[in-house]
């Protein structure tokens, strides 16, 4: 497996390896299993599979946790090596963010609504540095987890507005198996707020159940919904609703797909999940 920090270096690697198809992992490191599922992924559809660990300042605002932020390098590389990546790129924030830095790219609309709202410069971040990873690597499909739904919603919408050459391939949520979906914040949770927190995934197979089995009013569901999360002890309700899966508006009627999501702080740490809801397929 190879390192590399420098663009010229990941460059000549991936030419090198044209022949094959080429995937990306983009990851903030802090690996867990979701990460290594999404890795997996990628070698199955794959011949050569880079990972790049990069804490992106510009999608944590002021006063989140970029400084804390849990950075354990060399485990990563040997989580990275043992799932079978091929090169991990790590650029520095420097080398991706000279002082004269001034272009964005921005989703209008998608980017404004639930985790928006809450974190305002959040995607502009997200799709900025996506957007680079993806000018660097070039790969010819990009692995992204559904846990961060609107993250996947709003990197398709970039790539397919801005006839990007990659194939966006989304990928289940990994949890524990008491439901709490892995994320890398997990790790700042005490074992009382980790308790607490899973009520999250809790609250979303309910809904998710109840509209399966055929609750019509969304609207109360979503409004029930809500209610249970706010009035859990320990859990900070910043939303929890139901919404398009595409579009991300608020539902008040069933549909086929819908996607019920939820933010909530447990503690000082900020925890986001979501589920899908399929009418017509078996759950
Ligand atoms: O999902 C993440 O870990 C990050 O938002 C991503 C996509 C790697 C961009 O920094």
């Amino acid at each position: 497996m190879q390192v590399v920090e420098d663009v010229g270096e990941l460059r000549d690697a991936v030419l090198s390896r044209r022949a094959d198809v080429v995937g990306l992992v983009p990851t903030m490191g802090a690996l867990h299993e979701g990460h290594l599922s999404l890795v997996e992924r990628a070698r199955r559809e794959c011949g050569f599979v880079v990972a790049s660990i990069f804490v992106n300042p510009t999608q944590f605002g002021a006063g989140e946790d970029y400084d804390q932020y849990p950075r354990p390098l060399e485990a990563d590389r040997a989580a990275c090596r043992d799932a079978g990546v091929d090169l991990v790129f790590e650029p520095t924030a420097e080398l991706l963010y000279p002082a004269d830095f001034k272009t964005y790219v921005e989703v209008e609309g998608l980017s404004g609504v639930l985790e928006g709202i809450h974190r305002p410069t959040h995607f502009r971040g997200v799709t900025t540095v996506v957007a680079k990873l993806l000018n660097l690597v070039q790969p010819d499909k990009a692995f992204f987890g559904r846990k961060d739904y609107q993250q996947l919603m709003l990197i398709r919408r970039m790539v397919r507005d801005l006839d990007m050459p990659v194939e966006i391939v989304g990928c289940p949520t990994v949890r524990e198996e008491d439901g709490l979906a892995m994320s890398s914040r997990n790790a700042y949770l005490s074992k009382e707020e980790r308790t607490t927190a899973l009520a999250l995934s809790r609250e979303l197979h309910t809904v998710r159940d109840l509209l399966v089995s055929g609750a019509h009013d969304v609207s109360t569901e979503r409004r029930l919904f809500a209610e249970r999360l706010a009035a859990t002890p320990g859990v900070e309700l910043d939303y929890a609703t139901i919404c398009d899966p595409e579009s991300l508006e608020e539902l008040d009627r069933p549909q086929s797909r819908m996607v019920a999501l939820v933010a909530a702080r447990v503690g000082s740490t900020r925890l986001i999940d979501n589920v899908l809801v399929e009418l017509d397929a078996p759950n």
